[in-house]
């Protein structure tokens, strides 16, 4: 077993302690979902609570580094160390009763993620890398896939949003793997563990237009510790700009772009 670093233990430590609030509030969601209000708003309570608790833990440990948090925005402090949160990831599934959702931190020094962590509170996986250290599953080390034909593959996407320009784009997407190359692929509804099972090689690849940086901050440096390749949809490096991400096994990556082309 590897020694973690000081900042791995800090974020684990976060994770732990917010994640007793979302075990608690999803086997609340049961009730609400018969409720006539609906757990709507009662998840967003918990979003908020869980981003409070993480923030909270990672300003104790760490005042001066700032902060990019989905609900809260933006707290602006030394700018060559910043969190990346996302406090739920997959609240769509967790507001069904789905057991599937996560907490997300990634660390960007520069400008560069070196540290990340994708926590899954129901099962208990904890997924940590960093930057030169590799990858790990609740501190064992986990590797891409080694699957190198497209058809024998799984791959994960997600989507699509709403707006109607990216959604056919999205369902354009979709129809090239699955009409094409027949390869079956799953929606799991998570961006910030899909990228966490292609890491652990569960899933060989995925590819996903529109997502926000805390979706998958913490995934890109999961993917790439574990030998994987992170890309946008034409191979370059640019995917938080152009926000379109790839990610999968160095062997399917290109087999991947071509049919994104
Ligand atoms: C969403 C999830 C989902 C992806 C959406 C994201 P949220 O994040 O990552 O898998 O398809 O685009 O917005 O809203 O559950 O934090
Ligand atoms: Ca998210
Ligand atoms: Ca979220």
């Amino acid at each position: 077993m590897k020694l973690s670093s000081a900042n791995i233990n800090v974020m684990v430590k976060a994770c732990r302690k917010a994640s007793k609030i979302i075990i608690r509030d999803f086997g609340e969601i049961e009730n609400l979902q018969v409720s006539l209000k609906g757990p709507g708003d009662f998840v967003t309570n918990c979003d908020k609570k869980v981003e409070k608790i993480l923030i909270e833990e990672l300003q104790k440990a760490r005042p001066s580094y700032s902060i990019l948090s989905e609900e809260i925005g933006k707290i602006n402090n030394d700018e060559s160390f910043k969190w990346i949160i996302d406090p739920i990831d997959g609240t769509a599934n967790f507001l069904h009763g789905i057991p599937h959702f996560a907490i997300s931190i990634g660390l960007e020094h520069n400008k560069e993620i070196i540290c990340g962590i994708v926590y899954d509170p129901i099962k208990d996986e904890m997924f940590t890398a960093e930057k030169g250290n590799g990858s790990y599953i609740n501190n064992k080390r986990m590797r891409v896939s080694s699957r190198s034909k497209l058809k024998d593959c799984i791959v994960f996407t997600g989507g699509p949003k709403r707006d109607a320009e990216n959604r056919e784009l999205a369902l354009k997407e979709y129809n090239k793997f699955s009409l094409n190359v027949s390869v079956p692929i799953r929606k799991l509804g998570s961006a910030a563990l899909d990228m966490a099972y292609v890491a652990a090689g569960r899933s060989d690849g995925f590819w996903q237009r529109n997502l926000n940086y805390w979706d998958i901050a913490a995934g890109i440096i999961l993917v790439k510790e574990a030998g994987g390749f992170v890309t946008d949809f034409e191979g370059k490096n640019e995917y938080v700009q152009n926000k379109t991400i790839l990610a999968a096994n160095s062997k399917i990556n290109q087999e991947m772009i071509e049919v994104l082309k």
